[in-house]
């Protein structure tokens, strides 16, 4: 079945991180967060689409008693596996970050163009800290230097699908990090 036919189904996409891990992993790194930041107000800014599943996950393991949640809506792949290198704004945070402990939270650190997008237009709103989680990062894809300052797991270069990630709009819904390996991966438009 070739994308252009509709999405795959999940059995036909190799599985890189099962559920499990992801959960046992989303523990430890809020478990991580809460250590650094307690007594400490928390905003956590989830960055849309990729990211809402596992800001859903974090929060509720975190043990912190001021946290707040906030959202940013940033495009940057529309309908290929490769970066296009731009990040546009497409739904702008609904409150002022100045002088709060801002955490990002991400889907995946790919080239880094978006991660250095964010830092620098949060940077510019003057929170009192900056920080980042991802969930996934790939550092050998990177065309900025760019490290996030907590990481799930470290990944090969594959475009991975599951756990909120898209492609294309799809398979967000799996509970899985999969690898979807696209019939022609330069040519995956329209
Ligand atoms: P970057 O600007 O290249 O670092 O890309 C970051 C964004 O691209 C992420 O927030 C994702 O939305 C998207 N992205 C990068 N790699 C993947 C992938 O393997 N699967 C799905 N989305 C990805």
């Amino acid at each position: 079945m070739s994308l252009a036919a509709g999405p795959k189904t999940q059995n036909q996409l190799e599985i890189l991180l099962n559920a499990e891990m992801v959960t046992q992993r989303v523990r430890e790194l809020a478990a991580q967060i809460s250590a650094d930041y307690r007594g400490r107000p928390l905003r956590l800014v989830g960055i849309l689409k990729g990211a809402w599943m596992f800001l859903a996950d974090l929060i509720r393991h975190m043990d912190l008693e001021d946290v707040s949640v906030d959202f940013l809506g940033v495009a940057s792949y529309g309908r290929s596996t490769k970066s296009s290198g731009e990040a546009r704004i497409t739904k702008d945070l609904d409150q002022s970050i100045e002088g709060l402990d801002v955490l990002i939270v991400e889907d995946i650190l790919d080239t880094g163009e978006t991660f250095n997008y964010l830092q620098e237009i949060l940077t510019a709103r003057q929170p009192k800290s900056l920080k980042a989680v991802v969930l996934l990062d790939k550092p050998s894809r990177r065309t900025r230097p760019a490290q996030a300052d907590y990481v799930g797991f470290t990944i090969p270069d594959a475009f991975v699908v599951g756990y909120g990630l898209d492609y294309a709009e799809n398979y967000r819904q799996l509970p899985d990090v999969r690898v979807l390996r696209p019939p022609n991966p330069e040519g995956a438009k329209g």
